[in-house]
């Protein structure tokens, strides 16, 4: 009894078995690593094989594996949450996380190919994920808890492409839906919602540095003297990951230092 409540004092996913799509890189990777420090059992899905290899192999291959998942094809998210059950025996956590920022272009330049494209990887892509962990969920009687990657831009218009802002908001949308159908089975659904992390989305999109984003990124933030890191992104989600947020459901936390219920005034 005494050692059951150490474990999960200290080690809050402990026994605990996770899906995590877009980990080889950036807030994903950051965020498989922390559940795993955490006691969790993780699966890393991602298109960037050589990467994700690198990760899972720098955790420690008794604690992680690597499946080659593109979330834009349906029966690769299917087989990512078959392999999941079929090596570790659950799926508890769903951190869908993939996503893409897409062709910077404005509304006037629109490019609608490379709108699809970022619609079938940030929206598409995120309901395959929550239809098949859920399926898997609810078939096992497991009360999971699933977290998607949303972004500032699911809050505010003006702070990425449009498409990119209307996938975000799309995906709050699912998130909600989601929320209100699996809360029967004791499944909880929600995101988190970062402001900008120097990871390689950030950095190629804007042809930047990481050293670069972080400045950018401390010039417009409202809470100063913290430069946000994907590890801070990783902490959310191993809060709504965990039993510390049994009743959050339909909350999309922003990690933002407050930019986004903060207006900009003169005085
Ligand atoms: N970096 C930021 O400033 C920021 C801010 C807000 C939200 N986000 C969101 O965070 C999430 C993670 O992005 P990141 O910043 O860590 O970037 P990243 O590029 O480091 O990681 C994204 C990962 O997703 C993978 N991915 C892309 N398309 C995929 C697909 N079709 N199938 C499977 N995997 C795919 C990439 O290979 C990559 O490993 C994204 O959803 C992004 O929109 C990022």
């Amino acid at each position: 009894m005494a050692l059951n409540f150490l474990l999960t004092e200290f080690f809050r996913l402990e026994g605990k078995v996770a899906l995590l799509t877009g980990a080889a890189s950036g807030i994903g990777e950051q965020t498989a690593r922390l559940f795993t420090e955490n006691g969790a059992r993780v699966v890393v899905a991602d298109v960037q094989d050589e990467m994700g290899l690198q990760v899972v192999e720098s955790i420690g291959t008794e604690r992680a594996s690597y499946l080659h998942c593109d979330v834009r094809d349906e029966k690769q998210v299917e087989e990512a949450v078959s392999f999941t059950i079929n090596k570790y025996g659950s799926l508890d956590v769903l951190f869908s996380n993939a996503g893409i920022i897409g062709p910077l272009t404005s509304i006037l330049e629109l490019d609608l190919d490379g709108f699809n494209n970022t619609m079938a990887t940030n929206v598409r892509g995120v309901a395959a994920t929550i239809k098949h962990a859920a399926r898997a969920m609810v078939a096992r009687n497991i009360r999971g808890s699933i977290i998607c990657t949303t972004s500032v831009a699911s809050l505010l218009g003006g702070t990425g492409p449009s498409a990119y802002t209307t996938s975000k908001h799309a995906l709050v949308g699912l998130v909600r839906s989601a929320c209100s159908e699996l809360g029967e089975y004791g499944i909880r659904v929600n995101s988190v919602s970062p402001f900008g992390v120097a990871t390689p989305l950030a950095c190629t999109a804007y042809n930047l540095r990481p050293n670069e984003v972080e400045e950018n990124s401390c010039g417009l933030a409202n809470l100063k003297g913290v430069v946000l890191k994907a590890r801070h992104v990783a902490e959310a989600a191993l809060f709504l990951a965990s039993d510390e947020s049994a009743y959050i459901s339909g909350h999309n936390l922003a990690v933002d230092g407050g930019y986004a219920v903060v207006a900009r005034s003169s005085y």
